[in-house]
């Protein structure tokens, strides 16, 4: 399994994306400044993660998602991995990700690889999204904020 960085004239998998962020308009705020890596299978791109220099020491996974028929192999995991390969290669030392605070698999993932809690940001999801977000039911309000150091 490897990861090829999109190039400017690629297409971007924003279908793909839409499984980690609910609304294009909040993609478009970070997806332009971002390094886009995905992998592929049989030539469709079945996994994306974006990573978002906030400064220069701090990269942020601002989204990560494999199509849904590819979840549960592994896949995540190693994109993990390999996202904070490629942010230790381009000089950063930090690495965050956010993810509702409900995300039960999602935060056992992160933690699974090493991240730890830093913060939690009340009612992001109120009030970024333009829309209630809904997941099993309940509404998303909190973000919570992980960091690995990457030294
Ligand atoms: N609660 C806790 N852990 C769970 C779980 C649950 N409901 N469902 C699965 N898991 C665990 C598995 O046991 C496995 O861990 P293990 O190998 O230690 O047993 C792990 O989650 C799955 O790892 P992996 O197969 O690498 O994950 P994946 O390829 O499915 O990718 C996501 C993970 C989150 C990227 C993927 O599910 C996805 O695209 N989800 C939709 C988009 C999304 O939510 N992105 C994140 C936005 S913050």
């Amino acid at each position: 399994m490897e990861t090829r960085l999109l190039q400017k004239d690629d297409p971007i998998p924003y279908h793909l994306l839409l499984l980690a962020d609910e609304e294009i308009q909040a993609i478009e705020r970070y997806i332009h400044q971002s390094a886009i890596y995905v992998i592929e299978d049989a030539g469709q791109i079945i996994g994306v993660y974006v990573l978002y220099p906030i400064d220069k020491h701090t990269a942020e996974i601002k989204a990560i998602a494999v199509n849904e028929h590819f979840q549960n192999l592994g896949i995540g995991k190693f994109m993990l991995r390999d996202a904070e390969s490629k942010a230790r290669d381009n000089s950063f030392c930090k690495l965050v990700i956010g993810t509702p605070a409900i995300a039960q698999k999602q935060l056992s993932i992160y933690q699974k690889a090493g991240f730890e809690l830093y913060d939690i940001k009340k009612d992001f999801f109120i009030t970024h999204y333009t829309k209630p977000i809904f997941e099993d039911g309940v509404r998303l309000t909190d973000m919570a904020m992980l960091k690995k150091m990457l030294i």
